[in-house]
């Protein structure tokens, strides 16, 4: 590079292909499918999937008595409230003759019904009952091989995932934010990208790009904690207003490959929950849930909180132009100033089963 050729990109190349979109259509861009993409075979993502807790759907999605189809790490999934309020999850295809639960299925109690025979099946996968047989057979009083675990918190749904169906190896964290009554509904904003978990993930640990994706003015630096499957980044950082300096932090934490939480204090509160859940090894399903106090404490503080928001956001369509064509490289070349990307990389490893 010549001496006087400027050392930092500004304003960001990203930023030119979202440059011309209204706000309507950068909102169905960021669900829109991504045409011609490579395989994922190409894109090196054939790789397996992490293990861990994972959000399927907000709480308020699935009614008592409700069922739904899903889709996740590549599967067919059937979920269902029953009338005690438990949400149940199955794979969704009937061991019967492989109807999909999803479609026409109803609640019997709290059994799911299949709409093909209406045999009833529980949430380990027993049957309970066929109405025009007189025995059941044995092998449907045993549970399913593959078991769903389900639990709730923080408003929403998850499942444990796990390749070889071990059982869960901790439990979904809970942020008391999210049952408070002073704190408000979440604000939700929805993405599809076409891309690896891990690349995402990678992604808060990559501090260059924050200055040529994001064109941030520094390469944020942050403390952070490594703690078996939890991993938190507190970034303390002063925010100058009319008022002075303000004093304002980010901790983001993450508790396994699916759940992640950002905290923003100091000049304003804010608590984003992201729900980010693969679908197929190219394409994860990514909902960022906000919460804030009902009232911020000062005028000032509302405007930060929205800004915070619109920065979340902002930031999340800059990576997913990114995301959505990157491959996944195994043995990447690193530099002395790209963060602890290969840190990252050996903490991501434990949630391979292989
Ligand atoms: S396919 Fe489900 S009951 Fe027959
Ligand atoms: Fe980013």
């Amino acid at each position: 590079m010549a001496d006087d050729a400027p050392r930092f990109a500004s304003p960001v190349a990203v930023a030119a292909a979202l440059a011309d979109m209204t706000p309507e259509q950068r909102a169905a861009w960021r669900t829109a499918d991504v045409p011609g993409r490579p395989s994922v075979a190409e894109r090196n993502l054939d790789i397996s999937f992490p293990f861990g807790w994972f959000p399927a759907l907000l709480s308020s999605e699935l009614a008592a008595g409700e069922v739904k189809p899903l889709r996740y790490f590549g599967r067919d999934l059937v979920v269902w409230r029953g009338e005690d309020g438990v949400a149940r999850m199955l794979d969704a295809h009937c061991r019967h003759l492989g109807a999909h639960m999803g479609y026409g299925g109803r609640v019997a109690g709290n059994l799911l019904e299949c709409p093909f025979h209406a045999w009833r099946w529980d949430g380990e996968g027993v049957v309970h009952d066929i109405p025009y047989a007189q025995t059941l057979p044995p092998r449907l009083q045993k549970p399913c091989e593959t078991q769903w675990p389900v639990t709730e918190a923080n408003r929403l749904i998850w499942f444990w995932y796990h390749p070889q169906g071990l059982a869960p190896q901790w439990e979904v964290e809970i942020y008391p934010e999210t049952s408070d009554p002073a704190w408000t509904d979440y604000e939700i904003f929805e993405w599809r990208v076409f891309g690896s978990l891990q690349n995402m993930a990678e992604n808060a640990v990559d501090t260059a790009h924050f200055r040529y994706v994001h064109g941030t003015a520094t390469f944020p630096t942050s403390e952070m904690i490594w703690d078996g499957p939890r991993r938190t980044s507190i970034i303390d950082a002063g925010v100058d207003t009319r008022q002075g300096r303000m004093e304002s932090r980010i901790e983001a934490r993450m508790i396994g490959p699916g759940q992640s939480a950002t905290r923003f204090t100091g000049v304003a509160e804010t608590l984003l929950v992201a729900a980010v859940t693969p679908v197929e090894k190219d394409e994860v399903r990514v909902r960022f849930c906000f919460t804030q106090p009902r009232e911020q404490a000062t005028p000032i503080a509302t405007m930060f909180a929205a800004g915070f928001v619109h920065e979340v956001c902002r930031q999340l369509d800059q990576d997913k132009v990114i995301w959505d064509h990157q491959r996944y490289l195994p043995r990447p070349v690193i530099c002395d100033g790209d963060g602890p990307i290969l840190r990252f990389r050996q903490y991501y490893n434990q949630f391979y089963a292989d």
